[in-house]
């Protein structure tokens, strides 16, 4: 039985802690975010549904004293990165001076610079190691069940992979004209960035949206699908051994690109300081106070989401390709957890890690990618715990 400590009331917060709180792996459940009263309502909902209490406090994730303090009083077996990445760091150096587990969904990002890269969370592996802790990273969908379908397939159906496609979509409607399915001011620097894959040893830009493809998602139906970067791909390079080419796919309506558009043309996805009337403001931050919070969007959404990896490979010397996705249904999830699919689908696997972490399913000393474990006991509790995933041989 394990004492857990979630940082990060947000969206995807809240699906932790309803599904961390159902599982009898975690005991103790303390929800610390920056504002106590994100914590108190969510404290509040899980008592009224499930007559369970958990702990509740405030802290500021980007100073490390203050979290330290909380770690020391909490005396937590593992913390659970649940808030923004840009805590990634502060967090870890936290959980490495009290010699605490740590698990997150999302590679670090610098608030300056929109570029993701996992050099600074590796840089821990040797001092988490010696401390005889372990750092999970990346324990959502896409990185996190994008990484174990990968490290699934290549133990059950090839021999060597040569190529993945991981391909993700939402087809969720919230009825706003313009909103985002997560954090607005992570999710729009990810999909206004430059596009970049992996091929023959080494990565290709594009322009934001260049490449486009329309898939056939299965329950969900034809969809255009564009290239982006996406963090996944920089461990998946380093552990699927023989891999020739990666590449991620999302799909965006007509109506969510050009609103992005518009709003890139005037500058509001900029993230560097302007001058407003005397104040300095940072316009995607303003833009983030104005668009609708992605933790309302639940009730609202109609429609499912699919995501999943295709991979084509060699086995027994056949040439073979593999789907492996899953399904979720928007409706289905807020009934379950007041929350939309997409806090769901990153939700569950984070609680998903945890346990496979605290059942010592998945234990090791050092800083570590999802795909380097052995993914059946993950795939297991996906089935059991809400994300049923299906294979297709194509
Ligand atoms: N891997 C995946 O598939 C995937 C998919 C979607 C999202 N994600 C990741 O999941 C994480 C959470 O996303 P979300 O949609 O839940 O975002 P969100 O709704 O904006 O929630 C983030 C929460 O973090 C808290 N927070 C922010 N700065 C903090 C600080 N300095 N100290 C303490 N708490 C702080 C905020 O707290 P207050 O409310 O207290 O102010 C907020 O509630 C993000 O890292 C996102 O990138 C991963």
């Amino acid at each position: 039985m394990a004492n857990i400590l979630i940082i990060g009331a947000g969206g995807v917060g809240r699906v932790v802690v309803y599904k961390c709180v159902q599982d009898p792996t975690f005991d103790k459940i303390t929800l610390a975010s920056r504002r106590l009263s994100s914590c108190a309502r969510y404290q509040e909902e899980v008592k009224a549904r499930y007559d369970k209490d958990i702990d509740i406090a405030e802290v500021d994730a980007d100073d490390i004293p203050a979290l330290v303090a909380l770690i020391q009083k909490v005396k937590p077996d593992m913390v659970l990165n649940i808030a923004l990445p840009y805590q990634d760091l502060t967090i870890m150096e936290a959980c490495l001076q009290t010699k605490t587990h740590y698990l997150d969904t999302a590679n670090y990002e610098h608030p300056d610079a929109a570029k993701f890269e996992y050099k600074e969370q590796w840089a821990y592996h040797d001092r988490y190691k010696d401390a005889g802790i372990m750092a999970l990273l990346g324990s959502g969908f896409d990185p996190g069940v994008t990484n174990v379908f990968c490290a699934y397939a290549q133990k059950h159906y090839f021999d060597t992979i040569e190529t993945i496609d991981i391909l993700d979509c939402n087809a969720g409607d919230h009825g706003y004209p313009f909103a985002t399915n997560f954090n607005p001011e992570i999710n729009l620097r990810e999909v206004s960035s430059k596009g970049r894959y992996w091929e023959e040893g080494k990565w290709i830009e594009t322009e934001p949206m260049e490449i486009k493809m329309v898939w056939d998602y299965p329950e969900i139906g034809k969809k255009d699908s564009y290239l982006l970067y996406h963090e996944e791909m920089e461990s998946l390079i380093k552990h699927i051994k023989g891999l020739k080419r990666i590449r991620f796919f999302m799909t965006f309506g007509e109506s969510y690109l050009t609103h992005m558009k518009c709003l890139e043309n005037v500058g509001m996805l900029g993230i560097e300081e302007v001058e407003h009337m005397g104040q300095k403001i940072i316009p995607m931050q303003f833009l983030k106070t104005l668009l609708p919070d992605p933790a309302t969007l639940g009730e609202r959404t109609k429609g499912k989401t699919n995501i999943g990896i295709v991979a084509t490979g060699i086995k027994d010397g056949q040439k073979k390709t593999i789907y492996i996705y899953n399904i979720c249904d928007h409706e289905k999830t807020y009934k379950e957890t007041l929350s939309q699919a997409v806090s769901y689908t990153t939700g569950v696997p984070a609680m998903i890690g945890a346990k496979m972490m605290m059942q010592q399913k998945w234990l090791n000393d050092g800083v570590f990618n999802m795909e380097q474990f052995d993914p059946d006991p993950f795939m297991e509790a996906l089935n059991q715990d809400g994300l049923t995933w299906f294979v297709k041989e194509l």
